[in-house]
């Protein structure tokens, strides 16, 4: 077994486990057993040092998920999103993703799109919507969430293990503490591969 495939294995029991039912209808997305991992380019990101420098908060169920992806975490198809012009150089220090599932993840799928976020400590996601239905289901650190684009708008404090749900084109932010955070994110419906929104021109 690789890393990706006792990873996604994990992965799946814990999302089993979780049982909830907004996050069920993703699941039934999940791509036939049949579907054989792909070889990706390994490809590190400046953010993977906050990792293994951290003590992560998790919950029972999430704790078997990170063990696994911090065990892999340099072995990993890392990328980005965004460029300086979007969010500054100092966001993308502190930001990429690990695609799981999805149109240019380890296991193809044009349906579901599952990918590992992680945002360093002090680090905040900025307002930003898509097409995409999505779920977060934070699963080490302290996730911060907000719905909407107002300044001054509560973040509410989403622990691990919780699911938040983010309707097609709502807009919706989160932001770290001292800890690194580390959220898997669901999408379905539209162009999995889309860039969001950020209100920029
Ligand atoms: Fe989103």
């Amino acid at each position: 077994m690789t890393k990706i495939s006792q990873l996604y294995e994990i992965t799946k029991q814990a999302l089993r486990a979780i049982d909830d039912p907004q996050l069920n209808e993703f699941l039934e997305l999940l791509p036939p057993e049949t579907c054989r991992e792909r070889d990706l380019p390994t490809r590190t990101l400046p953010v993977c040092d906050y990792l293994l420098k951290s003590d992560l908060t998790c919950s029972a169920t999430t704790r078997p998920v990170i063990d696994a992806f911090l065990e892999g975490v340099h072995g990993f198809a890392w990328d980005q999103t965004y460029t300086a012009e979007d969010f500054g150089e100092d966001f993308l220090q502190r930001y990429g993703w690990v695609e799981l599932v999805g149109e240019r993840g380890y296991y193809y799928s044009t349906k579901l799109l599952i990918s590992f976020l992680v945002i360093g400590p002090h680090n905040t996601y900025p307002p930003h919507r898509h097409v995409a239905d999505e779920n977060y289901l934070p699963l080490a650190g302290n996730a911060l969430c907000m719905k909407g684009r107002k300044n001054g708008a509560n973040y509410i404090l989403r622990p691990p293990g919780s699911i938040v749900h983010h309707p097609s084109r709502v807009w919706h932010s989160v932001r770290s503490d001292d800890q690194p955070l580390i959220v898997l994110a669901f999408w379905r419906w539209g162009n999995l591969t889309e860039k969001s929104d950020t209100g920029k021109p």
